[in-house]
């Protein structure tokens, strides 16, 4: 028999965590056929990895690509990663069901401008994917904020009834159309006022269907452990698996405060399904927040709207030069995104090495001086965390970024080098492996991605997009509601 694609002699990582071994993958259309040692078997495209690494393809479970995906379908900042699949819809704010006339409410202008907003419906948003072809797969949770604005006037409050339930008939709507679940990003100003009692009809349509919570956490600093609890009852309540979005401890006030916060999410674990993402940075980025405003750390400023010669800047020095106080220069400064040197290298570590994590970019896309952690994120946990540092065995940080977020995000027949699943692969070549994408210059791709494959396409070789885009929507399948059985301890290796 021929193979559409023969990659021989690699060093097969499978994702799930196992020791890697010397063999031979072929692909026929978009899956994988055969594993093992395959002989001098005939292929139309035969590809020697001359003993590097082969893994899955990378899913990048933690992205604000909602727009990106359609207006920029190459996603080389992904696809140079090795990333092959995105799942955006991240921190309470999606592109869809939403649609917008004049302002866009913060934090949404991370994902686009006014007239990027014009998906009414999951439906319309996920044919536009389709269409657009990006070159990874798109997953995509529906945000509460982007909820809220298609149901309220005004943010500062709690949601009446009426509104709750034009909420829940929007998510009950995208969910049935194929959303993986719902996303909030209860720290930012819009989403705040919501309290628990607003989320949980939400939270419960989704366990209903089957799908996952996310939660940019309503506090990521002293008030860290009550904002766990409130999302661990909120998923619990509505009987769903909840990931909890870049776990962080924010604030020099809290570092240190890692190992408490991971005992909790252990414990939690053993009654409900719960995880976390991370990034392997410890500067956060959003929009520029004026409750984050402080002297304690290093804030640079990224882009400002009235003030666009001050990206690049400490807001330090923005502030002296105007003779202002720091929150006084963040107001002026205002709409605006800034980089917070807010965690410990410490703290980010032992997320970053927990079993219970995964990786997640948190890139963003439209900032012009993004966080490097857009380009940098995958190589970075590989290369410095992992080879470098030894803070994990390669099998495992792999498992973080391949067959744990596809358990999580129920991304069927992904995230695993196996007979029948799809030939989502990345070959990498360790010793050259870097992130080459920093503070000073983040707009750079990583080095030592050798060859990236998605649905059994050859998207990205030797440091160049082939220019064949084969990512696709990937719609949540209906599926009975989830047991809430607390497989996640079993899964640590
Ligand atoms: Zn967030
Ligand atoms: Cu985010």
């Amino acid at each position: 028999m021929t193979y559409d694609l023969l990659i021989r002699n690699a060093r097969v990582l499978d994702g799930t965590g196992a020791a890697p071994f010397r063999g031979d993958v072929a692909v026929c259309g978009e899956r994988i056929v055969a594993i093992g040692d395959l002989g001098d078997a005939a292929a139309r495209t035969l590809i020697d990895a001359g003993g590097r690494y082969l893994a899955p393809g990378f899913i990048d479970v933690h992205t604000h690509d909602d727009t990106n995906v359609i207006r920029t379908p190459a996603m080389l900042p992904k696809l140079s990663q090795g990333v092959t699949t995105v799942v955006v819809g991240n921190c309470g704010i999606s592109a869809s069901p939403v649609t917008l006339e004049d302002e866009v409410p913060d934090p949404m202008n991370l994902l686009g401008r006014v007239e990027d907003f014009r998906y009414p419906s999951f439906a319309a948003y996920a044919e536009a994917v389709d269409a657009a072809t990006p070159s990874v797969n798109v997953a995509a949770l529906v945000g509460h904020t982007s909820l809220r604005s298609q149901a309220m006037d005004d943010f500062a409050r709690p949601a009446g009834n009426a509104e709750i339930d034009t909420m829940e008939r929007l998510l009950r709507r995208a969910l049935a159309e194929g959303a993986l679940g719902l996303s909030s990003g209860l720290a930012y100003r819009n989403a705040f006022h919501a309290p628990t009692a607003e989320m949980t009809p939400l939270v419960a349509a989704v366990g209903e269907a089957g799908g996952v919570y996310t939660t940019h956490l309503r506090d990521e600093f002293a008030g860290l452990p009550g904002a766990m609890d409130e999302a661990f009852a909120t998923a619990r309540q509505g009987r769903v698996p909840l990931v909890i979005s870049h776990l962080k401890c924010a604030g020099a006030g809290n570092w240190g405060g890692a190992p408490p916060a991971l005992a909790k999410l252990e414990d939690a674990a053993r009654g409900q399904r719960a995880h976390c993402d991370c990034y392997p940075y410890t500067a956060g980025s959003s929009t520029l927040d004026l409750g984050q405003v402080t002297d304690e750390i290093e804030i640079t400023i990224t882009w400002s709207e009235p003030h666009p010669e001050q990206a690049r800047r400490p807001l330090k020095a923005i502030a002296e030069e105007w003779n202002l106080s720091l929150r006084e220069a963040a107001e002026r400064l205002q709409p605006a995104g800034a980089v917070y040197h807010n965690m410990s290298e410490d703290d980010m570590r032992r997320v970053l090495a927990h079993p219970l994590s995964m990786v997640g970019s948190d890139g963003l896309p439209n900032d012009p001086h993004p966080h490097p952690r857009l380009w940098g994120a995958f190589p970075r946990v590989l290369a410095r965390y992992s080879r470098d540092l030894g803070l994990m065995p390669l099998a495992e940080a792999v498992r973080k970024m391949t067959s744990l977020s596809a358990a999580n995000f129920d991304l069927v027949d992904r995230g695993e080098i196996r007979e029948g699943a799809y030939a989502d692969l990345t070959l990498f070549d360790l010793a050259t492996l870097e992130d080459t994408a920093d503070y000073a210059t983040p707009v750079a791709p990583a080095r030592g991605i050798e060859l990236v494959v998605v649905n059994g396409t050859i998207a990205y070789r030797q440091g160049a997009a082939t220019g064949e885009r084969s990512g696709r929507m990937l719609r949540r399948t209906q599926r009975i509601a989830n047991s809430l059985t607390p497989h996640s301890m079993e899964e640590s290796p």
